[in-house]
Parts: structure tokens; C-alpha cells; sequence
């Protein structure tokens, strides 16, 4: 569902929150009582209205925190709402001049990605696509620029000697190499059903990898559990300002090397990504459309954006692990409701085309999540056609025997 422009703001959100409802997930209507914009309001100034009544200020996470300008860690911060109008018209948790700083604590190895127009897939798909390389790198996705900015400033805040995280794997094995680096013993919380690539890759770079349950949520407990009794820094993917401050630094490059780019198309799992690149977008290239993308598989994001409110689900099927999780973070999504236009919802039928045509004309082995952007251009041809497009290739941790099934054999 997409918000039309002399469409009411009330029926949006109700049908969205039906939509949620019937597809057996729980919504969070604490915003209920929020005001609501009136008729043929944007998505991004409903955000404006639709701050959640709470700030949560993460207790394990003071540098955060500190960016929030809230007054100290460990504390709920309330704003009235002359203060959430303040947040709102800053843009939410990022700030472009934190954005630029993180730039310089990146391991350069991660920044200055290869970017460039990919004419066979541009004519396979009918519009113009540039591509965004985030694979070429020794984590193999783009959380390396989000872990070497948390890393960074927690190794000169000096007050932590290890971290935790949860990850579905390309976080952890970022957070392997940046925390490793920098001598911080790494612990990982990750689900049984992992990625084994993944899982074998973060154990290699150095990481103590813990695994329960069935997808990210338990693992998510369990790493907040470890940070509180072991007092580990707690890396919490997208809320965690300097995950998000450090994908951002990819649309500075974007928009640095094309100034003419329609529409950006990001993969969307906790948010980090999209707010990250979004916020700058919105900043430096306000005409370029931000455009995030789900599975339909794991929606809950897609879901909670869409109707102004968090929004969880009760299963994940999609063979994108990057992106699958069932509790979005009420601080991200009101990120996103800001600086996102659109969010879309792609089947993994459609994303195995994508890594084929990723395959096939960029020469890219990605994993799922990465070709999230190719699927929807794929799943809506019309709205893209002759348009300038960038999508971001974001990882390829994909094991062999998977690609070959989804990518390589035409019975997929
Ligand atoms: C390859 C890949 N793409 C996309 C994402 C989604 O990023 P985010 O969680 O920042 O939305 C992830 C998250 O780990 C990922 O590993």
C-alpha cells in the first residue's frame, strides 16, 4: 500500500494496522492517542506527529546517548512536544557533521566503494542502475563502516574493554574485524538457524559465537542479558547511532559522485541502512526519492512504517537473513518515517532474479538481502522506467551450495 497524495493519513494508518492485524502480527498502539496530520500529509511529515511518546535512551550505550543531546545515560527522556518538533526538524538521532567525522574513524579499506553504471543490467531493467559495491572488503558487506564508527569512538571513550552484539552474521563479523583490530574480545549472540557461512566466518575472525533460537529476537535478549552482567558494550544494530552514522557515509559518497541520481533503492532490515543513507539523501539531494525495501517474508519495518507504529510479527520466511526480523526499534522507525519515501515489499522468487541478474550482468555474487533493490525494480518495471536509479549492493556472504540453488539452477 502506498500513501497517495490526497489520501487521509486516518485511513492510512488503519488500513495499514488492519493489514498488520490480518496478517496475525501484534501493533503497538501506544501512538494512538498521537495527533494525526491532516488529509494528504507525507510520510515525512507524519513523522512530525507521530513521535513516540518516549525517547528510550539505551542504558548500555552512553555514546549514543550523547548523541541524542539527551542529558545523560541510563535515563527515559520524556520531551514535551515543543522539543520533539526541535528533534523532528533536526532530522531525528543523525547529524550530517557526526556523519562526516565518521568518515575519518572508517578503516579505509571499507570507504570509497566502487560506483558505477551497470549498462547491461540498465538494460535489462529498462532505466538507468548504478550500482554501489559495499562487497569488496574483508567483512564482505557494509557493516564494517558502521562497526569501525562505534568502535572507534567507544576506544576513545575508554570506559569499555569488550563487546556484545546480535546478529544474524554480517554485523557480528563486522564487529569481529573492528573490535578485533582494536583488541576488544567480541562476543556474537546469533540464531540456531544461522547462516552457517556467516557463523563459521565470525568464528574465524576472532568472535565467541553464541547461538539460540529460531531467528534475531532471542539472540537480541540475550546479548542485552550478557552486556548487563558482564558490563560488555552492548552494539545494538540501528539503534546504535554510530551503526547508522556509518552506512550514512555511503550516500555522502553516492550523491558526491552523481548528482543526478531519481531514486535510491537500500535494503531494509533494522533500519540502520536506510535512515543512515536516507538522512543524507534528504539532506544533500532532497529531488532523490529514498526508497527502502523488505521482504515480504519479514515485513514487520514495512509494516510499522506504513502505519505510523511499531508493528511486530510472529514469523520470519525469507531467504534474505540479513533484513528477517520480527521486533522493529521504536527510535529507528521514527528515523525512517522521516527521511524514507517509500517502503515496498519484494517475494524471494523475485529476489532470486535479482541475484541472478546481479550475477549475470554485474558479474556479482551477492547474498539475498543485497539484491533487494534489483527485485523491486523488477516487481514494479512501470514506476522506474526511464529513471535514474542507484541501489546499494550490500553484502555477499551467501554460501555456495545456496547461490548455485537460487542463483545458478534455473529450477531455483
Ligand atoms: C547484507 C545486508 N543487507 C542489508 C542489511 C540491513 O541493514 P539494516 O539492518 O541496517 O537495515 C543487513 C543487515 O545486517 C545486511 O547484512
Amino acid at each position: 500500500m502506498l500513501l497517495g497524495g490526497d489520501e487521509s493519513l486516518g485511513s492510512v494508518v488503519e488500513s495499514a494496522v488492519g493489514e498488520a492485524e490480518a496478517a496475525d502480527v501484534t501493533v503497538d498502539r501506544s501512538l494512538d492517542d498521537e495527533p494525526q496530520p491532516a488529509s494528504g500529509t507525507n510520510r515525512k511529515m507524519m513523522a512530525a506527529v507521530a513521535m513516540p511518546r518516549e525517547f528510550c535512551i539505551p542504558r548500555s550505550c552512553p555514546i549514543a546517548a550523547g548523541h541524542c543531546g539527551a542529558p545523560e545515560a541510563g535515563t527515559i527522556w520524556a520531551p514535551p512536544m515543543a522539543a520533539a518538533a526541535r528533534i523532528v526538524g533536526a532530522m531525528g538521532r543523525l547529524d550530517r557533521a557526526r556523519i562526516r567525522d565518521a568518515v575519518r574513524m572508517i578503516d579505509p579499506v571499507f570507504l570509497n566503494t566502487p560506483q558505477f553504471e551497470c549498462g547491461s543490467l540498465s538494460a535489462a531493467l529498462d532505466c538507468s542502475v548504478v550500482l554501489k559495491v559495499e562487497t569488496l572488503n574483508p567483512v564482505r558487506s557494509f557493516k564494517g563502516r558502521g562497526t569501525e564508527t562505534v568502535m572507534s569512538n567507544l576506544a576513545a571513550d575508554g570506559r569499555y574493554t569488550s563487546v556484545v552484539c546480535a546478529s544474524a552474521g554480517n554485523l557480528g563479523l563486522a564487529l569481529a574485524y573492528s573490535g578485533g583490530r582494536r583488541g576488544f574480545p567480541v562476543t556474537v549472540f546469533a540464531a540456531e538457524t544461522a547462516n552457517p557461512l556467516k557463523i563459521e566466518r565470525m568464528r574465524s575472525a576472532g568472535a565467541a559465537v553464541n547461538l539460540a533460537g529460531a531467528d534475531i529476537e532471542l539472540p537480541r535478549v540475550l546479548a542485552q542479558e550478557h552486556a548487563a552482567s558482564t558490563g560488555s558494550y552492548l552494539v545494538e544494530d540501528s539503534l546504535d547511532i554510530g551503526t547508522c552514522e556509518g552506512a550514512a557515509t555511503i550516500a555522502l559518497e553516492l550523491v558526491a559522485a552523481d548528482g543526478n541520481l531519481d531514486a535510491v533503492l537500500v535494503a531494509l532490515g533494522g533500519g540502520a541502512l536506510a535512515s543512515g543513507v536516507g538522512h543524507v539523501l534528504h539532506e544533500l539531494s532532497p529531488g532523490t526519492e529514498v526508497i527502502a525495501i523488505q521482504p515480504v517474508g519479514a515485513p514487520a519495518m514495512a509494516l510499522s512504517w506504513r502505519s505510523g507504529a511499531v508493528v511486530n510479527t510472529d514469523t520470519i520466511d525469507t531467504i534474505a537473513d540479513g533484513v528477517a526480523g520480527r521486533h522493529p526499534i521504536p527510535e529507528v522507525l521514527q528515523d525512517l518515517l522521516e527521511v524514507v519515501d517509500d517502503v515496498v515489499l519484494v517475494s524471494d522468487d523475485t529476489i532470486k532474479v535479482g541475484m541472478r541478474h546481479l550475477f549475470d550482468s554485474a558479474g556479482l555474487v551477492v547474498e539475498p538481502s543485497a539484491a533487494l533493490g534489483v527485485a523491486a525494480v523488477l516487481e514494479d518495471r512501470a514506476r522506474f522506467q526511464g529513471r535514474r536509479i542507484a541501489t546499494i549492493i550490500c553484502g555477499s556472504n551467501v554460501k555456495r551450495s545456496d547461490f548455485e540453488r537460487w542463483v545458478l539452477d534455473p529450477r531455483g
